[in-house]
């Protein structure tokens, strides 16, 4: 019997791709939110023996994330033989450190979190930056897909001249490697944050800014800002309307349209949370690594 795909909502098309790269059944996690706000979830009742994975977009963690739990806890109680986790997006790997007094330390709390629930998990690009890998994070298998070779392959196909620029130092990894495989020249600034919504980057090179196109190159737009300011800072050096890649398309509130406004020419992103911005498709990587975690063997012995 095939292995179950079960959906969180919203997450359909990327479970459409997956299914047929994992040859998996797809099965919804039905969700009722009552009028106080609790969530019911219901799974497929005949689990039996089979092994599933829970395809959820962590892009509204505090509300997912108990829900996730509860499928987790009720997809074994139904007789499946491994519970594992497909998290695109990584919620609340950016808090990896007490930047102030009393904060809590986010990352290490989520991934606790997270393999309590679980027996293995495949994320994407998850923030990785002062800690150093998944392994380091989590106890059970958990595998990183990576999305460098298709944001290289897509650069390359669409935009001519083009030059990539990593925002800050967290994004230069992927950058990178992108600019590595495609055989393009790259700058990383460096960035100071200093509330949700301001961020102040260094200046890009005038040489890079008015030689190529810049396609902006970050893992996550959450407030949009980040980009935003990239964008605003390369159309002030003289700079082709800059293209914007992102792994992740959180885009907060009004994220799109700042970054829009500040000047760029198109802003597209990975199927790794679905938005109207989605290019690059990402599915096969996942499924990659899935397959690598044993994803469908046969059973011991
Ligand atoms: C942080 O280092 C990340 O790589 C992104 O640059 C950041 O999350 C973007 O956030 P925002 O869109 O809110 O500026």
């Amino acid at each position: 019997m095939k292995p179950f795909l079960l959906v969180f909502p919203g997450m359909e098309r990327l479970a459409a791709a997956l299914a047929a790269e994992l040859d998996a059944e797809r099965a919804p996690v039905a969700l009722h939110r009552f009028p106080d706000g609790e969530t019911l979830v219901a799974l497929p009742p005949d689990l039996d023996g089979r092994d599933a994975a829970l395809l959820v977009g962590l892009r509204d963690p505090d509300r997912q994330a108990l829900a996730l739990r509860f499928a987790a806890v009720t997809a074994r109680e139904l007789g499946a033989r491994r519970v594992g986790l497909i998290a695109p997006y990584m919620a609340y790997m950016r808090q990896d450190a007490r930047f102030a007094p009393g904060q809590a330390v986010s990352a290490p709390i989520f991934a606790r979190f997270l393999e309590e629930g679980v027996d293995w998990l495949t994320t994407l690009d998850p923030h990785l930056h002062r800690i150093p890998s998944l392994d380091a994070l989590f106890s059970i298998p958990a595998r990183r897909a990576v999305a460098a070779p298709a944001i290289a392959r897509w650069v390359a196909a669409n935009v001519p001249d083009a030059a990539l620029l990593g925002p800050d130092g967290e994004s230069g990894q992927w950058v990178r490697e992108a600019a590595r495989l495609a055989g393009l020249p790259f700058e990383v600034l460096t960035k100071r944050r200093s509330g949700d919504f301001e961020v102040t980057l260094s200046a890009p090179s005038a040489r890079l800014a008015r030689t190529h196109t810049p396609v902006v190159v970050d893992d996550i737009a959450s407030s949009g800002r980040t980009m935003a300011r990239a964008v605003a800072l390369l159309r002030e050096a003289g700079a082709r309307a800059p293209v914007c890649v992102v792994t992740h398309a959180i885009f907060a509130g009004d994220a799109l349209e700042v970054i829009m406004a500040a000047g760029a020419a198109r802003v597209v992103s990975t199927t790794s949370l679905p938005h109207p911005t989605n290019a690059i498709e990402i599915a096969p990587q996942l499924a990659a690594e899935t397959r690598a975690l044993g994803w469908g063997a046969a059973p011991e012995g």
